[in-house]
């Protein structure tokens, strides 16, 4: 496209522009944020940035729209190229704002980078468009396509320094879950350790995380201090280490960690809560004993395991037969009902509208069903020994009924190849110490109930095996 100089005033207004975009490309590497403080006034007049930020983002989102506007009323064209100007006042003016605050604060790191370049080349397009219109007269030419470009340069911007401020899943925390999965970001990325069973790993990094890392972490390098890995932690910052393995008196982590809350050198800064007691203790412990990488226990630490519910075992999936079950239960005057609404929770075969008309023969007719059966009330009804040998079968089998019914225990060793049976109850049967010995073996069977059993122990009504 063609430029047209039409005085030499526009000449020297080039020139200048050019001049002025090459100091801001070079601004970093002259003034380096180095991850050190520097002087208060710039991180006094830094502090403005956040608010003066959102003069440059209303500005520049008015002017495509006085540009659209001004198709109706002419008028308004002369007001974009106002409004233009005026945007790239208000980006200089936040753009230095925003250098001072993170060169005044010691702020570095890849988001403050990435934020600062934003920042950097959306003035100098900002400052290509005043041009480029001014040269062109109006919406022509090269102009739409770099307007274009500042908007997007400007929503770019503008997440990042977002998510400097609120963290980098600000936006995308509640977006709903289709959207995400559709962006890539349903699934969090677990963090990969080298060495995922160290006290390092599992109880130390987790209270960086959580306390530390929105200022040391890959956003933001405060104090040159990185801690999103062991091997920055063990880096340091600008003072050098921080941690020195074996002697916690003199890592600079720990006493910046124990320093009185009000203290301004304490850590976390700027008003974080402190760290509990026992998290410190266990860090002190840790450059103690070594702050090493590997190790999976510290002496005279005891961190008390989450408690973890084991997960249910999950039968097959039987909805195929669900007709079937439904058919055979029914003829047999028992009902087999799921355990939840999740089929692979299993079912309970339910016996007590049948009572002593259900026996062996009932129990044997289901057998097709075992695999998916891991509730069995078979209490008061007329199975006897001979169904061990058919419950041996029920390999999914949880709980167990088999009260005031007439077995004596032989054939009881057959239960031993359900290795998920939890539950026994014989109260009320023939059962002998003798008879019920092989279930010492079986690791899950919390519970045996033997009342009123010969096997019952003498002062107990319910014994563990
Ligand atoms: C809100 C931001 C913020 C948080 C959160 C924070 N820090 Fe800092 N930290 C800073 C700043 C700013 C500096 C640099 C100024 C200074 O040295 O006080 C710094 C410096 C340090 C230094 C000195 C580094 C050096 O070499 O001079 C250590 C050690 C440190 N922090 C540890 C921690 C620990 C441990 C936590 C978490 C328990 C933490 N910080 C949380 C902002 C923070």
């Amino acid at each position: 496209m063609m430029i047209r100089f039409r005085s030499p005033g526009v000449k020297v207004i080039w020139a200048a522009s050019l001049l002025v975009s090459i100091g801001l490309l070079l601004l970093p590497f002259v003034f380096r944020l180095d991850g050190k403080p520097h002087a208060d006034w710039q991180q006094f007049l830094g502090r403005f940035h956040p608010l003066v930020v959102h003069l440059p983002v209303g500005l520049i989102l008015l002017v495509p729209v006085l540009e659209f506007a001004g198709r109706v009323r002419p008028a308004l064209l002369e007001a974009a190229m106002f409004v233009l100007s005026l945007s790239l006042l208000s980006c200089v003016l936040a753009l230095s704002l925003g250098y001072l605050l993170a060169y005044g604060s010691g702020d570095a790191g890849a988001g403050v980078s990435r934020h600062m370049w934003g920042g950097i080349a959306l003035t100098i397009a900002v400052l290509g468009c005043v041009l480029v219109r001014g040269a062109a007269g109006g919406v022509r030419g090269f102009y739409p396509y770099l307007l274009a470009s500042v908007m997007l340069l400007l929503a770019w911007t503008a997440h990042q320094g977002g998510s400097l401020t609120h963290g980098d899943k600000y936006l995308t925390e509640y977006l709903p879950r289709p959207l995400k999965r559709i962006g890539g970001m349903g699934t969090v990325q677990a963090k990969a350790f080298d060495f995922p069973d160290s006290f390092y790993a599992r109880h130390l990094y987790p209270i960086f995380d959580a306390n530390c890392l929105v200022c040391h972490g890959t956003q933001k390098v405060k104090g040159g201090l990185r801690m999103d890995t062991y091997d920055r932690l063990m880096r340091g910052g600008k003072e050098g280490a921080v941690i020195i393995p074996g002697k916690p008196e003199r890592s600079i982590l720990l006493e910046r960690i124990t320093l009185p809350a009000d203290h301004k050198k304490f850590m976390p800064s700027e008003g974080k809560p402190p760290l509990k007691a026992e998290e410190i203790a266990w860090i002190r412990a840790w450059i103690q004993q070594g702050a090493s990488e590997e190790v999976k226990s510290l002496a005279g630490i005891d961190v008390p395991e989450p408690f973890r519910e084991e997960p249910v075992p999950q039968v097959g999936d039987y909805r195929k037969l669900m007709g079937e079950i439904t058919q055979t239960a029914k003829s047999a005057g028992v009902t087999l009902v799921p355990v939840s609404k999740n089929l692979g929770d299993g079912l309970i075969l339910n016996t007590v509208n049948a009572g002593p008309k259900f026996g062996d023969a009932q129990l044997a007719g289901l057998v097709r069903f075992a695999p998916y059966i891991v509730e069995a009330e078979l209490g008061r009804t007329s199975v006897t020994d001979g169904s061990f040998a058919t419950l041996g079968k029920f390999g999914h089998l949880r709980a167990l009924h088999l009260e005031e019914t007439s077995v004596t225990g032989a054939g009881l060793a057959n239960l031993a190849q359900l290795p998920q049976l939890t539950y026994l109850n014989l109260s009320g049967t023939q059962v002998t110490q003798a008879s019920i010995a092989p279930l010492t073996s079986m690791k899950n069977l919390r519970h045996v109930y033997l009342y009123n059993t010969p096997a019952q122990p003498a002062s107990a009504e319910r014994q563990t095996p």
